[in-house]
This record gives C-alpha cells, structure tokens and sequence, in this order.
C-alpha cells in the first residue's frame, strides 16, 4: 500500500547489503512512497552484486562508499547533489564489529578492531553528517536517521564491543542533532530496532535467543525489517518534522517490559 509519503523527497541509502538487510526493505518501502534515492555501500560489498537487483526494482543509482572514509563520502554527496540538488533525507543502516566478527570476547577485546569496528558502526555517522554539513547537502526539514539497538543502555552479554559503539551512536545523534536543528532546520535520530534476521544480525553470539527472548518479551512481539522500513518512512515524511535528537525504540513495546507472563510462567 502507497500514501504518497515521500513524493518528491530524495535522498541516500547506506547499507543494505542482501533482502534481509532492513536498508534493503527501507529502499523498497521509500520507493513505493515516491522517493528517490542513491544505495551507496562499501565497494567490498558491492563485489558481491547483489545490489544491481534492488537498484533495478528501485529505479536507483549505486555509487560505492566506504564510511569511514572522507574522500569517498565527499565523492558520494558530489554525486547525489549533482543528480538530485539538495537531499531531503539520509539513512545510515551500517554496522560492524570486528571483535564480534573473529569472536573475541568483550574481556579480551583487541583494540585495533576496536577502533575499525567504532569507526565503521558509530564515527562513520559524524563522518557522513559532517560531509552532508559541509556542502551545505540538506534541504530544510530534512530528515538524518541512523539504526541502533537496545545494548546501548542494557547488557547483552555477546553483543560486545558493538554496545559501546551504538552507544556512542546515539550519543552523536543527540550532539550533531542539535546543531543540525538550530543551524538548518534538520532532523537527527536514531531507531531502536528489535533483533532481527539479517547478516550483521546473525553474526552476534546468542542472537537467536535474543531474538527469541524478545519476540516472547514483547507485547506486539518483535518488530521485523518491513516494520522498521515503515517507520523510517513515517520519520522521512513531513508529518514527523519536529520529532529529533531522540532514540526511538521500534521493539513491539520490548523497552518498557519488566517481565511477561510466558517468561515468568517458566520460573514457577
Ligand atoms: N539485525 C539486528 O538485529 C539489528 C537490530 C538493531 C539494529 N540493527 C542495526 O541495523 C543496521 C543495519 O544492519 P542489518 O541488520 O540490516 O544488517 P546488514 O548486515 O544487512 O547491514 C549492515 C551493513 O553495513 C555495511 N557496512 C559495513 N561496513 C561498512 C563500511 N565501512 N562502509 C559502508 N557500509 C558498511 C554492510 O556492507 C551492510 O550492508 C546496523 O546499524 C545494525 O547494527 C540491527
């Protein structure tokens, strides 16, 4: 179903990477509302090909970033603006954990992969903010969204190092965002998004019990990819214009839940 959400909104998508990818689901969903769009990923990614699917269904460029790196994401904004003029909205759907990736517990962290991973999973937003700044990319109202999970404010023993970077995620939502507000009248948040089936998911030691834990946690249950693509539309549209610097969770109502029956039933 359309509702003509993002008529004429144009913009960039970072990160989907395969169909499970909620960047991938997102594309979809903001061209059925009307957007247009470039996929940017990392030319690693890229190799794999699978992206020519999506950017065939949606109508969309692919030009290749890596995230951390200034000069590409310089390249990529030129690009986009030259396509597009000044862009309405900007999705970061990226993260890694090096640390996670070789298996290295949280107590034995190797702190070269610390730094790629925190460069790649949380700089890399300031990264893509400050490039957007300073070309001056952002049309008034725009909307800056970056993906993020509840490990930032609560353990999840296997998550490891990559709380720490989505913690400072959400810390950079709320700092660049308030001068992206007062200076030019722009957005920043970040979603909180249930565990959900997809690479950088499946790649977390235990991420099926989280998953199972919070689909039995949560009262509307675990929102899946489709759900966050809808929601990241409704944060792309005009009607959520003074929503910003906010962590908005998206975790059928997992956030505020203590206990729920299913899982208490099972102490007894
Ligand atoms: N899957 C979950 O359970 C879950 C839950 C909450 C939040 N998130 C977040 O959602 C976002 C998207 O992840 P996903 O679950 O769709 O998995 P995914 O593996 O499909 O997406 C991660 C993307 O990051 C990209 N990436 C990695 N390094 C990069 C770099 N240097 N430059 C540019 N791109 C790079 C990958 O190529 C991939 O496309 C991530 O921020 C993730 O932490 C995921």
């Amino acid at each position: 179903m359309s509702y003509g959400l993002l008529k004429g909104k144009k913009g960039i998508i970072f990160g989907a990477l395969d169909e499970h990818s909620i960047a991938w689901k997102t594309a979809q969903r903001c061209y059925e509302e009307g957007a247009e769009f470039i996929l940017s990923n990392a030319p690693v990614a890229l190799r794999m090909g699978t992206l020519n699917k999506l950017a065939a269904e949606t109508d969309s460029e692919i030009i290749g970033a890596d995230a951390t790196s200034m000069e590409d994401l310089s390249n990529l904004f030129d690009a986009a603006m030259k396509k597009f003029g000044k862009l309405d909205f900007i999705l970061h759907s990226i993260g890694m954990s090096v640390n996670v990736r070789k298996g290295k517990h949280y107590t034995d962290l190797d702190y070269s992969y610390l730094t790629k991973g925190w460069d790649i999973s949380a700089v890399s937003f300031h990264k893509v903010m400050k490039v957007a700044w300073d070309k001056d990319a952002m049309n008034d109202w725009g909307s800056i969204l970056a993906l993020t999970y509840i490990a930032a404010q609560r353990v999840f023993p296997g998550y490891s190092d990559m709380a720490d970077n989505k913690a400072y995620l959400e810390s950079i939502t709320r700092n660049f965002g308030y001068y992206w507000g007062k200076e030019k009248n722009v957005r920043v948040n970040t979603i909180s998004q249930s565990p959900t089936q997809t690479t950088a998911g499946q790649g977390v030691e235990g991420f099926q019990g989280f998953f199972k834990f919070a689909e039995e946690m949560s009262p509307l249950g675990n929102a899946s990819a489709e759900d966050c693509a809808n929601y990241v539309v409704m944060m792309f549209s005009d009607m959520t214009r003074r929503i910003t610097m906010q962590n908005l969770f998206n975790d059928g109502g997992y956030s505020n839940t203590g206990i729920s029956e299913e899982i208490s039933k099972r102490f007894i």
